[in-house]
């Protein structure tokens, strides 16, 4: 068994709870990991470059918050690396008779990098023949890390909070540096491309700070809705598992039934939830997909659905529409934007419903056993 992370209130500092304490670490440690690239230092080792010029494929493999990182990631991975790719539950997967081929990379995701049904599955693929991996982990030393090939460490320094927060977003940022690692190693990113993305991350610290200084506005949505029975998450493309993950750390922290979905799904059925006791909380950056997205809240307005819209400053005003303005401007790296804000939106739900958040019921840090 994996010791449980022993808290002591009194380090806390100005912070309540190590967890809104580890929100608050993430402008610098973002700024940290995205430096590297700014001084073109890769985190990408020369041999798992070599690794990386050879693959087709990619398989990631994780469980909980982790395994919604792996999902924004397939976006980055299958845009900037030009390769299939594929995102399993680890729980789920290690019991599969799947079949990858051969020229798969596996990326297995952990923050505790002790997970036993990651660790399983990623021996499973071993057992496949796929030699190609790649762990990401907050834990050096783990166990994964002797697993894996490779692997990469998101520096976000000890999560105290049972909740991932400051190492989801490390994790995004670093399968970000893989994938555009992954595009170059495969001849597909040019210098233009590769500017654009060192701009984004070099922006991304000060835009994660002035989502923070958002907190009083979030925290009074959450006052208002955190005595709901239910809330729908909804975002579509790379803001659908951002969606799934505040779902997730609805339930988590605050322990309110909350269901991350895309947007475009919603018509397919639990629209029939939709009514005026059942809020939508809408991740709704103005970017390709947002005439849509915005099409999918009119069927919920029209059912008299509250509409609780995190966007930026490029959505025109909507009718009955509640809106926050997170930072605009960010493409590739938007989702670390939208996480953060509903980290805040979690917490305060959380602490609105008196939680204790950070011994919350039912978890613990990582799980030796399923
Ligand atoms: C536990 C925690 C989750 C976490 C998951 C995966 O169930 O409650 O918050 O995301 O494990 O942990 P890992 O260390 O593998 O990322």
């Amino acid at each position: 068994e994996h010791p449980l992370i022993l808290l002591a209130p009194a380090q806390l500092g100005k912070f309540p709870h190590f967890m809104l304490e580890e929100i608050y670490a993430q402008p610098a440690i973002l700024a940290a990991l995205a430096a590297r690239s700014q001084q073109g230092l890769s985190p990408v080792s020369p041999a798992l470059r070599s690794d990386l010029a050879h693959v087709t494929h990619v398989l990631l493999l994780a469980c909980g918050s982790s395994f919604h990182s792996a999902q924004v990631a397939s976006y980055w991975l299958e845009s900037l690396g030009g390769v299939t790719v594929q995102v399993e539950l680890t729980s789920e997967y290690r019991y599969r008779d799947s079949l990858p081929p051969p020229q798969t990379l596996v990326i297995a995701i952990s923050q505790s990098g002790e997970t036993a049904d990651t660790l399983a599955s990623l021996r499973h693929t071993q057992a496949q023949g796929l030699s190609a991996s790649v762990a990401i982990t907050n834990t050096p030393g783990s166990s994964i890390t002797r697993l894996a090939r490779h692997h990469l460490l998101t520096l976000a320094g000890l999560e105290r909070a049972i909740f991932s927060t400051k190492t989801f977003t490390a994790q995004l940022l670093m399968l970000y540096q893989l994938a555009l690692a992954l595009g170059e190693a495969r001849g597909r990113l040019g210098p233009e491309r590769l500017a654009l993305a060192k701009q984004e991350m070099a922006r991304l610290p000060a835009l994660v700070n002035a989502t923070l200084q958002l907190a009083p506005q979030i925290r009074e949505w959450a006052q208002q809705l955190a005595q709901r029975h239910s809330l729908f998450v909804i975002g579509r493309n790379m803001h659908y598992p951002v969606a799934m993950e505040g779902a997730f750390k609805l339930k988590e922290v605050a322990y309110l039934h909350a269901e991350g979905y895309p947007a475009g799904e919603l018509k397919h059925g639990p629209i029939t939830m939709v009514d005026s006791t059942l809020p939508v909380i809408a991740c709704l950056p103005w970017n390709n997909h947002a005439e849509k997205a915005l099409a999918n809240l009119q069927e919920v307005r029209a059912r008299n659905g509250e509409i609780f819209a995190f966007s930026d400053a490029a959505l025109a005003p909507v009718e009955r529409l509640h809106v926050i303005r997170v930072p605009g401007g960010l493409n590739d790296l938007s989702p670390i934007i939208y996480t953060v804000a509903l980290q805040l939106f979690a917490y305060y739900c959380g602490v609105a419903r008196g939680n204790n958040i950070d011994t919350p019921r039912n978890l613990a840090k990582s799980l030796s056993s399923d």
